[in-house]
């Protein structure tokens, strides 16, 4: 049973596989934190009270309950807790930003509650869900803090419901959705930082006295920072100590907070944040906040990222629409807006005379794309590139034999186009001011309903009817604030917000309308590779940067939240590739995640095209153990000078892929001993790829591994139970 209450001592338990997180009700009325941790029979429960000077407190409870130094369930604003808060409201009838919510009821649920209009975990027979309802009878608003289990994961996600019941209006000025203190004033902290092209960079730092974020104030949650944090303790390995884990289920703008106090407490806050959010709450109206993830193991760092792993996998991430995973040929790199039908063609042929599953169609097919000066917004096809128009040619390509994806960006607008011509009133830009470029574009308010409408009419005219087997939605650029002509001025703070919740209903709207197609995400790269778009993507291009050397950084930084089967990974300017063994490096380190290439196939040598057969049957041969297996960590390419090692290891433990690559050639060849914990230890395994026969003790010891002299080496073991 994933949950349990125990009503007359008010302790609410959620236990997952191995974890167990307990809540408590101080004198019945305050939700308190007192656990969460491994799964022990006997846990020890604490909110950590203690007296300390200058900590408010009730007349009526005395040092009993001082909010300031006790671990409260959801810390609020203006209700005597001073550190970082969950949940700051403003009564806008007098202006005041205190709180006094006390506990009311609390429900068990099967399964879990729906969040209307936003993505959030899709639950299964296991999931439960507790409700706690809070009450301030001031304010005259309900506060219900949803903790749903997902125990095969060892996950535990978080939102809250807030319904207005006054007769007057509430603004929602910080709004966070998970709230956890953590006992320990000796953790670390792993974030990942970034750009456009250098996404998602590791780096962990000791958690300090103080008040850490990471967050994002683009529109997107962003390449510059990710949403998805880990804490460890100090002494935590891959494989040792405690460790825990956050993400959120949003795409936008985000905050992640750490903060270590004088009781010796880390509190960790994961949300909207305050800066790009407020939210009026009109009499009457309820406000769902966006989902939070938690999980914590007590076996380091490396299962924290196979839970998140097995819970994105499971919880996650549409259904896969075919049965293997298409190996597609992207004409970006190769061509860029230099497209026709005929070339489009004769591309497509060569990609299925090398194996490949489908022709990806990027940008400059539609309106008067020819570069990135114009036609954003205009989702029609260039009649002089596709005389024949977009059905006619998508046979012609499907002819070929293989599968057609096509490139779209549907939040933006060039203001060359005749969207922006007829409605200039669609951007989000501030009355007056003239509105700021980025990539030449501006982008579509796409709150407003009208011009959801507008882009759901517009798609349905180009594409109904029309074999699409994969749409690659793109997102080219950010915004610091978004105003929005559909808003009233004392709404504009939830414009941004109200921009994802447009951008969730017009993925909502492409899946429904094309159940048979997958949706590949993109944000120039991984802008918003996020648990929010991959609850409609199948698959995310992880970044701009297809040069190996750099993608093994970034694919090390991704692997922490999120499962290799989410990485769209292509084997890219192969006009670089002047030694052989460079083409296959760069396959070795795309069989990160899914495979592609991106390149102009047409210019390339028979030997290579034959080179490219037999990479995509090789990846055949890994691909579900890349897919579902449990992955493990061994070097980290961010303290070892680029080396970085790897294995994936099936359920089952019957099969294991390893990988070690070195991007720099080294003068003076180092040595690794890689350790596959993970063999089972009187089995006996046989690398495929050799032919040699290994016992899983000796695995369990560790293989060395030398580097080379010369640049861009990657070496691969298959080992198969015998
Ligand atoms: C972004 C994407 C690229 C490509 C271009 C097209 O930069 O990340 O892969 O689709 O847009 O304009």
């Amino acid at each position: 049973m994933a949950i349990s209450m125990d009503r007359k001592n008010g302790y609410f338990y959620l236990r997952t596989k191995n974890t167990v997180y307990v809540l408590g009700l101080h004198e019945g009325k305050y939700p308190v934190h007192l656990y969460y941790g491994k799964r022990v029979k006997s846990p020890v429960l604490s909110s950590h009270t203690q007296a300390l000077s200058f900590a408010p407190y009730y007349a009526a409870h005395g040092y009993d309950f001082l909010p300031d130094v006790t671990s409260v369930e959801f810390p609020l604003f203006g209700s005597g807790d001073m550190r970082a808060t969950a949940l700051k409201l403003r009564r806008l009838a007098s202006g005041a930003a205190a709180t006094h919510f006390t506990y009311r009821s609390a429900r068990k649920l099967a399964g879990r509650c729906e969040i209307q209009g936003l993505p959030f975990a899709s639950a299964d027979e296991n999931t439960q869900t507790l409700e706690l309802c809070l009450e301030d009878e001031v304010l005259c608003c309900r506060l219900y803090l949803y903790y749903t289990v997902f125990p095969e994961s060892d996950v535990i996600s978080r939102h809250f419901v807030l319904e207005n019941r006054s007769e007057g209006d509430v603004s929602i000025e910080k709004c966070m959705s998970l709230a956890l203190d953590i006992p320990r004033d000796d953790l670390d902290m792993i974030s990942f930082w970034g750009g456009h092209k250098c996404e998602r960079n590791y780096q962990r730092t000791p958690v300090m006295h103080g008040n850490q974020r990471v967050q994002s104030r683009r529109g997107a949650s962003s390449h510059h920072y990710n949403p998805c944090l880990l804490l460890c303790e100090r002494k935590a390995t891959e494989e040792h100590g405690e460790a825990y884990g956050f993400n959120f289920i949003y795409s936008g703008n985000f905050l992640d907070e750490v903060e270590l106090s004088l009781n010796g407490t880390t509190r960790v806050l994961v949300g909207l944040g305050a800066e790009n959010f407020t939210y009026l709450l009109k009499a009457g109206e309820r406000f769902s906040s966006p989902e939070a993830v938690m999980t914590y193991s007590a076996k380091g760092v490396g299962q924290v990222s196979r839970n998140m792993h097995d819970f994105v996998r499971s919880h996650i991430l549409p259904r896969d629409v075919f049965p293997q995973r298409p190996v597609v040929l992207n004409s970006w790199e190769a061509f860029h807006f230099d497209i026709d039908a005929k070339l489009m063609v004769d591309f497509a042929k060569e990609a299925v005379a090398c194996g490949m599953d489908m022709l990806v169609m990027d940008d400059g097919w539609f309106g008067a794309r020819t570069s990135d000066a114009a036609g954003l917004g205009d989702w029609f096809e260039n009649k002089s590139r596709f005389p024949s128009g977009l059905a006619a040619f998508v046979e012609e390509v499907r002819q070929t034999g293989i599968k057609f994806g096509i490139w779209i960006e549907p939040e933006m607008v060039n203001p060359d186009s005749a969207l922006y011509r007829a409605h200039p009133e669609w951007v989000l830009a501030a009355p007056d001011y003239e509105p700021m470029l980025s990539r030449k574009q501006l982008v579509l308010d796409m709150g407003n309903p009208a011009v959801r409408d507008y882009l759901k009419d517009a798609f349905a005219k180009t594409f109904d009817g029309v074999a699409i087997d994969y749409f690659k939605w793109d997102m080219n650029r950010n915004f610091d604030y978004a105003y929005s002509t559909a808003l009233s001025p004392q709404q504009q703070g939830e414009a941004a917000y109200r921009y994802m919740l447009g951008v969730y209903d017009l993925f909502t709207c492409f899946c429904q309308r094309y159940p048979n197609a997958m949706i590949e995400n993109c944000s120039g790269g991984g802008g918003r590779f996020d648990l929010g778009m991959m609850k409609y993507s199948t698959q995310i291009w992880t970044s701009d940067q297809t040069r190996p050397k750099n993608r093994v950084y970034i694919q090390y930084g991704s692997s922490f939240g999120y499962p290799a089967s989410v990485m769209s990974c292509h084997v890219a300017k192969l006009a670089e590739c002047k030694n052989p063994r460079w083409l296959d490096y760069r396959f070795r380190v795309a069989l990160q995640g899914a495979l592609g290439y991106e390149f102009n196939i047409m210019q390339a040598s028979d030997t290579v095209k034959d080179a490219l057969r037999r990479q995509v049957e090789e990846y055949r041969g890994y691909e579900r153990l890349i897919f579902e297996g449990d992955l493990y960590r061994l070097l980290n390419p961010f303290e070892t000078n680029g080396v970085s090692a790897y294995y994936y290891a099936s359920k089952d433990q019957n099969e294991l892929l390893l990988s070690f690559l070195q991007n720099e050639g080294e003068k003076k060849p180092r040595s690794f001993r890689l350790k596959l914990t993970r063999a089972e230890k009187n089995a006996s395994y046989l690398d495929r790829l050799s032919g040699k026969t290994y016992t899983g003790e000796e695995l369990r010891r560790g293989l060395t591994v030398c580097t080379d002299k010369e640049e861009q080496y990657g070496i691969m073991w298959h080992f198969v139970k015998q």
